[in-house]
């Protein structure tokens, strides 16, 4: 099946994660906790096909107020390909990069925004932190996993945006 992440389509079969997908296609998506649900950088909004995927389940009920849930936002540590369709989703990093190229003077009204949803919820997320029994050990695991990734990412980022003209230059944007 198709899954669309950041307007770029991958193959995605049922019972993936969707921060997995994201992941191993090296789309822009954040994971600062490596997918353990402490972070809140992995939130994704899904715009088409979010009957398809998992039921929120206790972490996304805790972290996600009604308004994000609403608008269609999960977050992509939690929540799982169910169903075969068409999934169409833009992870929440993306977003703020969008913005911040094409209309910074919204990131403001954006923080703010983001920042309310989370202190709304700010009890439900204290709470759950506080019966969860994590292994320190995977926790930290995860997230130098995804610090290594990140650079890889940053690595990508600088390479498509590269303009040399040398013969060792693989970037997309190599000229003549
Ligand atoms: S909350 Fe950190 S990756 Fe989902």
């Amino acid at each position: 099946m198709q899954i669309t992440i950041n307007k770029k389509q991958y193959e995605a079969n049922v019972g993936d994660r969707l921060l997995d997908i994201a992941r191993i296609n090296h789309e822009h998506i954040g994971y600062f906790c490596g997918g353990n649900a402490l972070c809140q950088t992995c939130y994704v909004r899904v715009l088409e096909g979010g009957e398809l995927l998992s039921p929120l389940n206790e972490e996304e009920n805790a972290f996600l107020s009604d308004n994000l849930i609403s608008e269609g936002t999960r977050m992509a540590c939690q929540a799982t390909v169910e169903k075969t369709g068409t999934i169409t989703m833009v992870s929440v990093v993306e977003e703020v990069k969008q913005m911040f190229e094409n209309e910074p003077l919204q990131l403001a009204g954006y923080a703010a925004k983001m920042g309310w949803e989370a202190v709304v919820k700010v009890s439900d997320t204290l709470w759950l932190q506080s019966k969860r029994e994590l292994d320190l050990f995977a926790v930290i695991s995860d997230v130098i996993s995804g610090i290594g990734d990140a650079f890889q990412l940053i690595g990508r980022a600088i390479e498509s945006s590269c303009c040399c003209k040398t013969e060792s230059c693989k970037c997309e944007t190599k000229m003549g």
